[in-house]
Order: C-alpha cells, then sequence, then structure tokens
C-alpha cells in the first residue's frame, strides 16, 4: 500500500473496531464505509448498528420483524440482504418493505414470509398493503371532518331556496291568473 494509503487503512481499522456489533464482524469498505456481516448468527432482533453501515449482511438469522426506523440512522446504507429469516409479513413490516421499495426492489421478490398462514411462502413483494393490513391506522370516518358538516348545510340552504323560489313563483304564476 502506497504511503497516502495509510489514513485509510487508520481510518478503516478504527471504523470497523469501533462500533462494531458484538455478534457480527465488520470489514471497513474502499467506499468509506462499513461491511457489517452478521449472516447466521442466530439473531432474533437488529444488533445496534454502527453509522456508517454501507452493507448489511443478515442472512440467515431469526429475525421476525424490524422495527419501524430501523435504518434511518444509516445514510450509507445501500446493500441490505434479509434473505433466509422467519419474517411475519404483517403490518409491522411495512417499514421494512417502504425501504427495500426505495433502495433495492428486486430484493422484496427473494424475501420470503414465514408468517402468518395468508403469507407463509409468498415473497414480500408480492402482498398488497392490504394484505399486510394496517396496524389499526384508519382515516377516521368522512362524518368527523367538519367540513362535511359545512358541506351539507350549505347544500341544504340551497335546496331551501330553491323550494321558496319555486314556490314563490307559483304564487306569483297564480296571482296573474
Ligand atoms: C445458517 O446459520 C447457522 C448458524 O446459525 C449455520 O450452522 C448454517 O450453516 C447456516 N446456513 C447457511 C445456509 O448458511
Amino acid at each position: 500500500m502506497p504511503i497516502w494509503g495509510l489514513p485509510f487503512l487508520f481510518w478503516a481499522v478504527a471504523a470497523a473496531t469501533q462500533d462494531c456489533p458484538p455478534q457480527c464482524t465488520c470489514q471497513a469498505l474502499e467506499t468509506m464505509g462499513l461491511r457489517v456481516d452478521c449472516e447466521g448468527r442466530g439473531l432474533t432482533t437488529l444488533p445496534a448498528l454502527p453509522p456508517h453501515t454501507r452493507h448489511l449482511l443478515l442472512a440467515n438469522n431469526s429475525l421476525s420483524s424490524v422495527p419501524p426506523g430501523a435504518f434511518d440512522h444509516l445514510p450509507q446504507l445501500w446493500n441490505l440482504n434479509v434473505t433466509q429469516n422467519p419474517w411475519h409479513c404483517d403490518c409491522r413490516l411495512t417499514y421494512l418493505r417502504l425501504w427495500l421499495e426505495d433502495h433495492m426492489p428486486q430484493a422484496l421478490m427473494h424475501m420470503y414470509c414465514a408468517s402468518p398462514a395468508l403469507a407463509t411462502g409468498r415473497p414480500l413483494g408480492q402482498l398488497t398493503g392490504y394484505q399486510l393490513g394496517n396496524c389499526g391506522w384508519q382515516l377516521p370516518p368522512f362524518w368527523v371532518y367538519p367540513r362535511v358538516w359545512w358541506d351539507v348545510a350549505l347544500a341544504a340552504v340551497a335546496v331551501l331556496s330553491l323550494v321558496l323560489l319555486i314556490g314563490l313563483l307559483r304564487t306569483s304564476t297564480k296571482s296573474l291568473d
């Protein structure tokens, strides 16, 4: 390695050893990010990941879900391997699904669901938002909006005015007879 490579070497060693999760092994990439390898460690929850994580290997673990926002502090992350995990594909997996849709949509077809029954054996990318469910986030029904009542009141006034107008016209035409 030439002499100007030394700072990189120091950075690489420091970065790779500093915040590496104990269950994983970390390696500095020449692109100034980290390759964090947590494959086949029997993980049931996501480890605390270093902010420089660029490649994250999570294949062959026991992960069933990823907390919402889990990768929000990892701006460099772009290569994520989440295959061979017993993913529970319900509404709580929506964050991971959207993250993959944004960063590496092809991976959604290689990520298979273990449960619930409706999703077993199907790739996450094949499930619709309706099948994932919505965790009870719902739009309030239309009648709670004050705007709706305002429209109803306006419509009522309009109808009433029309009725009055017709009544007036009829009486005035009658009196002409
Ligand atoms: C998956 O990980 C286990 C350890 O948890 C290991 O024994 C096994 O060989 C791994 N399988 C594959 C396909 O990598």
